[in-house]
């Protein structure tokens, strides 16, 4: 399963914002190769722990913000990213199962999602903020 790329489509049009989500690009990556590399269960714990706390700081701001602005959609906005970590937690719990799968599981989970999520969300969110 080959690491996800950035794609120009990711981009929300304001170079703060893209570079936090490539970082979180970088730590999915990074947490699929430990898994496909047979890192030991602890390191592979660490790195969904390192992950799944880059994504919910990331995830609060967006919300707080949304909150101080106003924003008309952040009901909608914020359910999207509590489906995805909730889907983050599940892929975690079924680590242990099957290597090879909970890789590739996490690997085209977070593809799909980013790639919905950036374009339609966090574009229309951070067009709005400026
Ligand atoms: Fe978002
Ligand atoms: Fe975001």
């Amino acid at each position: 399963m080959p690491p996800i790329a950035w794609k120009p489509e990711y981009s929300v049009g304001n170079a703060e914002v893209d570079y936090e989500h490539k970082e979180l690009v970088e730590l999915v990556n990074q947490t699929a190769s430990a898994i496909l590399n047979g890192k030991d269960a602890d390191e592979i714990q660490k790195g969904f722990g390192e992950l799944l706390s880059a994504i919910s700081s990331h995830f609060a701001l967006e919300e707080q913000e949304m909150l101080g602005y106003g924003y008309d959609q952040l009901a909608v906005h914020k359910a999207d990213h509590e489906e995805l970590l909730d889907e983050l937690r599940d892929i975690m719990d079924g680590t242990g199962e099957n290597p090879d799968k909970t890789a590739e599981r996490l690997v085209a989970s977070l593809e799909a999602w980013f790639t919905n999520h950036f374009k339609t969300h966090d574009a229309r969110l951070h067009n709005q903020l400026g």
